[in-house]
């Protein structure tokens, strides 16, 4: 018998798609393009137990999704001043971070690092009249989603969690006004007594953007240019 072109197509497709029945309710049947299941590219979230016909029986329902080696520099883009802002901060947290504040992958010092933090008094991040507004509005979404909950929205001390009694010790900044750009990074990168650590949280460039915005609840001009900037100088901070 003559068998014609669609027969024969319709045919090696019962047989192919019979063919890749199982009686097993949780297997997917026949893989036949396994590599198109499990890429021979390490993928994050993807369990290596078996690629192609080799078994890893040490992968099987692990993720492959790792820790960066230590050492790794996240990428943030090719902008020069956005690359400068994230590099390591220069001080180290103090030794005993290690305990309080469950810090890993990073350096300690024997040192009172807080108070060298003290000297460290540049905000990286320069303030100018072009990059005011925006520094302050992305400082404010920053402050709110990360902070606002403990410090409270004016920055009094007074956020939800210590108005529900879920926090306390929580302090004005209004009274923190001595304290130098660079032991507020310190505490807030590091974390400081009640407070826990931001660094997997935000990156570097984000808290000198709070910083700035921290600055504002210390003092109305700050940050004001011009003939309102009367008090801008009050501050280390305009460095
Ligand atoms: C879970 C509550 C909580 C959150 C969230 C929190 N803080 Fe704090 N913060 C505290 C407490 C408590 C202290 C007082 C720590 C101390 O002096 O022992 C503090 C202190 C500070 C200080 C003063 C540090 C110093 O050196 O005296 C700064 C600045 C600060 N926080 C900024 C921030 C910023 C910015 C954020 C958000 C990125 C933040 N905090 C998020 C609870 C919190």
């Amino acid at each position: 018998m003559k068998m014609n072109f669609k027969a024969i197509v319709s045919l090696s497709f019962t047989v192919v798609a019979l063919s890749s029945c199982v009686t097993d309710p949780d297997s997917s049947g026949y893989e036949y393009m396994p590599d198109m299941y499990r890429s021979a590219a390490i993928e994050p979230y993807v369990d290596y137990g078996q690629v192609k016909e080799r078994i890893n029986p040490e992968l099987a329902g692990k993720l492959s999704a790792m820790v960066p080696p230590f050492g790794s520099i996240p990428y943030f883009g090719t902008d020069s001043t956005m690359v400068a802002l994230n590099m390591p901060f220069p001080i180290l947290p103090n030794s005993a971070f290690k305990l309080t504040h469950d810090l890993r992958g990073f350096d300690f010092s024997d040192e009172d690092t807080y108070m060298l933090a003290a000297n460290y008094t540049t905000n990286p991040l320069k303030l100018t009249a072009e990059n005011a507004d925006k520094l302050f509005d992305d400082g404010k979404v920053l402050y709110n989603h990360n902070c606002s909950q403990c410090h409270g929205e004016k920055g009094d001390g007074k956020g939800p969690m210590v108005e529900n009694d879920l926090f306390s010790g929580v302090p004005d900044y209004a009274d923190k006004k001595e304290l130098s750009n660079g032991q507020m990074f310190y505490s807030i990168y590091y974390g400081k007594g009640a407070m826990g650590s931001h660094a997997s949280i935000i990156n570097k460039k984000e808290i000198w953007t709070i910083i700035h915005y921290i600055r504002k609840f210390q003092d109305e001009n700050y940050g004001k240019f011009g003939e309102a900037a009367a008090s801008t100088e009050t501050t280390d901070a305009a460095n």
